[in-house]
Order: C-alpha cells, then sequence, then structure tokens
C-alpha cells in the first residue's frame, strides 16, 4: 500500500496523531501482525504434528520511533492497556502474570538475546493500534497475544537489522511467548509471519534436522467464504486447561515410549494403528501417579500433582487429528469441498468429545451455523473453552448465514455474537515510513 493512502486512512491518521501527541513530532515507521484462524489441526503443533491456518484481514499494528539508549517505551491507544517502558537485554523482568507488557517482554528479550552480542541493541518509541473493527479480537482464539509477540518482535527485528529466515523467526517467537508461562506451539506465529492472501498455510510443526520447517500453501476454493463467528466467551491460555493437555499428550509419549522406543512425540505413532495404541494408554490418571512410575513431564507451569489427565482420549484426539488434516490438504488440493466440510465436522467432534474443549455456548453457535443451507462445515478454532467457529459457508448464501447465526445466537444466549467473513491476509512485516 502507498504511504499516502494508508496515513490517509482514519485508523492511521487517529493513530499518528497520538503517538505525536506521546512522543513529539518526527519519523514514525508502521507494523503490522495479523491474528491466525485456524482451518484445522487443533493442539496438534505441540505434539509435532500438522496444521492449517490462515492469517486474517486483524491484525496488531506498531507504531514506533528508534531510540538509540534501547530502551523501549509502549502505549497502547486503548487507555485500559497501560503504558510501560524497560531496558532491551537477554534477561528482561517480567511484570505481574497476566500483565500485557509480557508479550513484548519476551519478544523484546528473545530479539535482544540473538542480537544484543553483535552491537548496540536499538529501542522504540511506540504506540499500539489494535482496537475494534480492524484488532484482532482478543480472549477469542484468532491469536490476539501471538499477534502482539509477533508485532513486537518484528518491529525490534526490523529496528535492529536482524533478518532470519521467516521459518526460523516464528519459531523463535513461538519460544518467546512462553514467557507468559503458556507452553503453545508454532502455529500462530508461523500463521501470522507467513500468512499468504488467499491460501492457507499446511505447516508441518516438526522441523527437520537442520531446524528448518516445511511449509506448503493450499488455496482456498473459489466460490467459498470462511467465516468466523466469535461466541463472545473469552478463553485464556494462560490458565490450567491449555497445559493439562500438553501434559496429557507428553504422559502419552513417555508411556507409548515403553513400547516404541525413541519416540519423542505423539507425531512418531502416527502411522501405528489406533488399536495398538489404545490399550497402552490409560483413560484417566493423576500427575501424582506418573510421578510415581518416574515418568517426568517436563517443565510445564501451573501443573498440579492432583491434576488428572485424560491421557487415551486427549492422545487419540492428536492422532486423528493428524490423519484429518492431511486428509484436508489433498481435498484442498483435489477440489473436494464437500470432503473438506466433512473432515471440519469430525475435527470439531474430536475437540469436543475426546480434547473436551468446547463449551455449551460454542456447542450452539456450530449448531446454528450447521442447520443452515450453504454451510459445509463449522468448527470450534483455536484453543479452545469460548473463542470462535470457523465455518466454510457457499459464498452466495454468505449474507443469509452471518445474519442468521447473528439472530439464532442472540436469541439463545442473549449475547451478540461478531460474525464476519474473513479475508486471508498476508504475513506479518513492515507496512510504511512517515517521514517528518
Ligand atoms: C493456541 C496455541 C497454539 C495451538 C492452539 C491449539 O492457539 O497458541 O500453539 O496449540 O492453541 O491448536
Amino acid at each position: 500500500m502507498k504511504e499516502t493512502t494508508l496515513f490517509e486512512q482514519p485508523r492511521y491518521q487517529t493513530a499518528v496523531s497520538h503517538f505525536q501527541t506521546l512522543y513529539g513530532p518526527g519519523d514514525i515507521t508502521v507494523f503490522r501482525a495479523p491474528g491466525r484462524v485456524n482451518l484445522i489441526g487443533e493442539h496438534t503443533d505441540y505434539n509435532h504434528g500438522y496444521v492449517m491456518p490462515v492469517a486474517i484481514d486483524r491484525d496488531v499494528v506498531i507504531l514506533a520511533r528508534s531510540r538509540a539508549d534501547g530502551v523501549v517505551r509502549l502505549a497502547n491507544v486503548e487507555p485500559e492497556f497501560a503504558p510501560f517502558s524497560f531496558a532491551l537485554s537477554p534477561n528482561i523482568p517480567s511484570a505481574p502474570p497476566g500483565d500485557w507488557s509480557n508479550y513484548v517482554r519476551g519478544a523484546a528479550q528473545m530479539v535482544a538475546q540473538q542480537v544484543g552480542e553483535k552491537r548496540p541493541l536499538i529501542g522504540f518509541d511506540g504506540l499500539v493500534v489494535a482496537a475494534p473493527p480492524f484488532g484482532v479480537p482478543r480472549g477469542a482464539g484468532l491469536s490476539s497475544s501471538s499477534a502482539l509477540t509477533v508485532a513486537a518482535a518484528v518491529t525490534l527485528a526490523h529496528l535492529n537489522e536482524w533478518q532470519p529466515p521467516l521459518d526460523q523467526f516464528a519459531a523463535r517467537c513461538s519460544r518467546a511467548e512462553w514467557y507468559v508461562g503458556t507452553r503453545g506451539g508454532v502455529m500462530d506465529h508461523f500463521a501470522s509471519l507467513l500468512g499468504r492472501p488467499g491460501q492457507a498455510l499446511f505447516l508441518d510443526c516438526r522441523p527437520g534436522e537442520n531446524g528448518r520447517y516445511a511449509t506448503q500453501y493450499a488455496t482456498l476454493p473459489s466460490g467459498y467464504q470462511l467465516l468466523i463467528a466469535n461466541s463472545g466467551v473469552k478463553h485464556r491460555n494462560v490458565g490450567g486447561g491449555y497445559n493439562y493437555r500438553v501434559a496429557a499428550c507428553r504422559a502419552g509419549v513417555a508411556l507409548l515410549r515403553r513400547r516404541f522406543a525413541g519416540i519423542t512425540h505423539l507425531r512418531d505413532v502416527e502411522n501405528v494403528d489406533w488399536g495398538e495404541l489404545e490399550p497402552l494408554l490409560p483413560e484417566e490418571t493423576a500427575v501424582s501417579n506418573l510421578i510415581q512410575q518416574g515418568i517426568d513431564l517436563g517443565d510445564i507451569p501451573n501443573l498440579p500433582t492432583d491434576a488428572r489427565l485424560r491421557v487415551r482420549a486427549n492422545c487419540r484426539h492428536v492422532w486423528s487429528e493428524n490423519w484429518r488434516v492431511r486428509q484436508a490438504v489433498d481435498a484442498l488440493n483435489g477440489g473436494d469441498i464437500a470432503r473438506l466440510g466433512q473432515l471440519l465436522h469430525a475435527a470439531h467432534a474430536s475437540a469436543r468429545d475426546d480434547y473436551d474443549i468446547s463449551c455449551p455456548e460454542i456447542e450452539m453457535l456450530v449448531g446454528i451455523l450447521n442447520s443452515q443451507p450453504g454451510v459445509l462445515g463449522a468448527r470450534l478454532t483455536g484453543a479452545g473453552w469460548g473463542g470462535c467457529v470457523v465455518a466454510l459457508v457457499e459464498a452466495g448464501e454468505i449474507t443469509a448465514v452471518v445474519h442468521h447465526a447473528q439472530t439464532a445466537y442472540h436469541a439463545a444466549t442473549g449475547i451478540d455474537p461478531d460474525v464476519f467473513v474473513c479475508t486471508p491476509s498476508g504475513g506479518a512485516g513492515f507496512v510504511a515510513a512517515l517521514e517528518r
């Protein structure tokens, strides 16, 4: 986009004037990072499996002006997010849990560790612009947190002239987000950095021996649109549910290793029949019981020893979901859209029943969408426990489906859902510079 066009848009005009009120006149550089919607492949990434996300046309924007003293000062156009500052270093102290600055601190620490030895670190004065309607909806399972992490990382990498290959950058951003206490996988950061207009990213989340990741793109079918419906139920990864699932998968690997020596992730048994795996996995067990058996689950914050893990069902979801993602790629490449729809249905059932990450409102929304003509498949997207549903819809029916979803969901729950058509967007990076 040309600078003049961009800075004439009301979103940017307001942001520039806000920035200048905070930091005075001068140059401004703009960066952005989109959120993502995952078409299929849920909770497979941290198991070295497959995912198929799309970068969405809602993003986190950062306006920045470099500082030679290595300090980062950041404000937000939304006043509920308090401004903060810190000095760049390979070891940045964290703010209290839940503070939004931790995503930026984690990203900044990662960039500082990568470039810090080579030259003095460049910080910045910045303003985050992620308010509705253009920002990534928060707590909606559309990776608003990862978009903030990636936006901060992209800003600092650019200012410090660090240009790693995108897959390496995405993997580092993912690890940087562990700073906040979650143990998420690589999907969100890959989608945000490597997204392409009109396409879904098929990512193998297992790096090769050289540490590189294999990516492919699948073009979304013409004549269909991706619809996102936000249940309005806030989801949070910084809580027990997500890390419990990570623990259940790691427990499954440890138990299966007794039969399949050398495996490290559930991905390693993708070609073994489920019937062979099932008897090796307990239906449910407590963390303390696993510890007694000498099983080490590794570093997982906030995992009490009395937590109960549904090891068998959770592992079955991951095992079957990997298969579905590969089928979905074939369906997309072969133009078999009906098949893709069936796979979305099956993925939702597995996420609900085996991974246990749905909730009544999401079930209501999925049911409403699936009852509509033109909807090929609808499923919970993202980590779960609320957030959004993604649906594949015939373009000719989209207006009617959006309207019906809004009215029927409101009538059933009293919640006004945000229902919108998603246009797959390009990946994160530099947007424009304004020289004053
Ligand atoms: C969150 C995590 C991702 C992924 C999804 C579930 O978005 O950040 O890494 O695990 O949940 O598929």
